[in-house]
């Protein structure tokens, strides 16, 4: 940045004030002056730091001709050392080249006091360490409350949902307090599937209506986000299961700290397991439960004779999946129904669905709402 020629308009310090209401009448909302350098003082004279994105030669003459005296000069910039950057690309665009700073990622999770973000596009680079480094540094800074920053190092995988990471700068821990919607998760991003990008979901199931004590199983709870969601608005029984022991804890400890108004019964068991004659409470469910919530998207029609097990006659269940482009939710509804009559179960209703996000360039992340009878 101090190595650039900036713009400055050299106007005698008589017309300043004049010059600047002008400059905002003319700029609007846009910024005129270059906030990141200081307005120079020389003798009887002010230089003013121009945007040049904003401006270039000849609209500055247009625009003051006939009302000031005064001259275009092209000079290095006297840094304000006050400045705060507005977003990374401007904290990091003296400290990487220009094409390092274009490839910055426009958008990063942020869990807790933790932000994880995707730099690989950088490996091809020969410096990818420190360019990585300076990234991470530069969120640190820019974000008041991120405290650590990852990178992922791979998609999320195996039965746990989990991806690897790698420590870029700030503390290296991977445990946080995550606040969200009123509730809030501690979470270990390296034990325990989390992600904040299902926020509007969490959201969005919690303001459908539960009746009393309405008996939900959340098949795979992970840390206990959309059961916690929901038992802190609606006075539900919930049954959480997951089979990571760390998800497990995590769950069991989020119950606690919540203020909820229905219970969560905590399960560190396999869903198929549990499902079963053979399991205590899996068994005191049958037939039993009105409500299901299946989010493990790559899997969970392979659950659905574990929903049939559990469902009473006529319930509901909230199922994540992947599903093929176009027409997606078409699709998946159509798997659904498919897969409900190979285990004697019929779609009545569909009563919401939505594409939660574009998974990838063939698949979207869709969740169906549906009303389930038993035939
Ligand atoms: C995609 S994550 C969803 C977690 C949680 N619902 C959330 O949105 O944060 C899926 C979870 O299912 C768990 N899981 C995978 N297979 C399971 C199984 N057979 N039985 C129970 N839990 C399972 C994983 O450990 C993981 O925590």
């Amino acid at each position: 940045m101090n190595e650039k020629l900036i713009t400055h308009i050299k106007i005698h310090k008589k017309d300043g004030q004049r010059f600047i209401k002008l400059l905002k009448h003319h700029c609007k909302n846009q910024t005129c002056i270059d906030n990141r350098f200081r307005i120079k003082k020389r003798d009887k004279f002010l230089l003013f730091p121009l945007v040049s994105e904003n401006f270039n030669s000849q609209q500055i003459i247009d625009l003051l001709k006939n009302k000031f005296s005064f001259d275009l000069v092209y000079e290095k910039g006297l840094i304000n050392h006050n400045y705060q950057p507005k977003n990374l690309e401007e904290l990091l665009e003296n400290k990487l080249s220009n094409k390092e700073v274009s490839m910055i990622p426009h958008s990063y999770d942020i869990i807790g006091n933790i932000a994880i973000l995707e730099l690989n596009h950088y490996d091809k680079f020969q410096n990818s360490d420190i360019i990585k480094e300076t990234i991470a540094e530069g969120i640190i800074k820019i974000n008041q409350n991120v405290e650590s920053v990852f990178e992922k190092k791979s998609e999320i995988k195996g039965t746990y949902r989990l991806r690897s990471i790698e420590h870029l700068a700030g503390v290296r821990k991977t445990s946080t307090i995550h606040k969200e919607n009123g509730c809030i998760y501690k979470i270990d991003i390296k034990k325990s599937f989390f992600t904040p990008r299902l926020v509007y979901e969490r959201k969005r199931l919690s303001s459908l209506e539960y009746k009393k004590n309405e008996i939900i199983v959340d098949l795979f709870a992970g840390v206990g986000s959309f059961s916690i969601q929901i038992a802190k608005e609606h006075p539900v029984d919930i049954y959480a299961l997951d089979i990571n022991p760390d998800a497990y804890d995590l769950l069991k400890h989020n119950i606690s700290i919540n203020n909820l108004k229905g219970n969560i019964l905590p399960i560190n068991d396999d869903a198929k397991l549990f499902a079963t004659n053979e399991h205590r409470i899996g068994k005191e469910l049958k037939g039993n439960v009105n409500r299901l919530i299946m989010n493990l998207p790559e899997k969970s029609l392979e659950f659905i004779d574990t929903a049939a097990f559990l469902l009473t006659k006529k319930s509901k269940i909230h199922l994540y999946q992947f599903s093929e482009k176009p027409n997606s939710i078409k699709k998946s509804i159509e798997m659904l129904k498919r897969k409900l009559e190979f285990f004697d179960l019929s779609l009545r209703k569909v009563f919401g669905s939505r594409i939660v996000k574009s998974y990838s360039p063939q698949a979207d992340l869709v969740v169906i709402d549906a009303l389930i009878e038993k035939i």
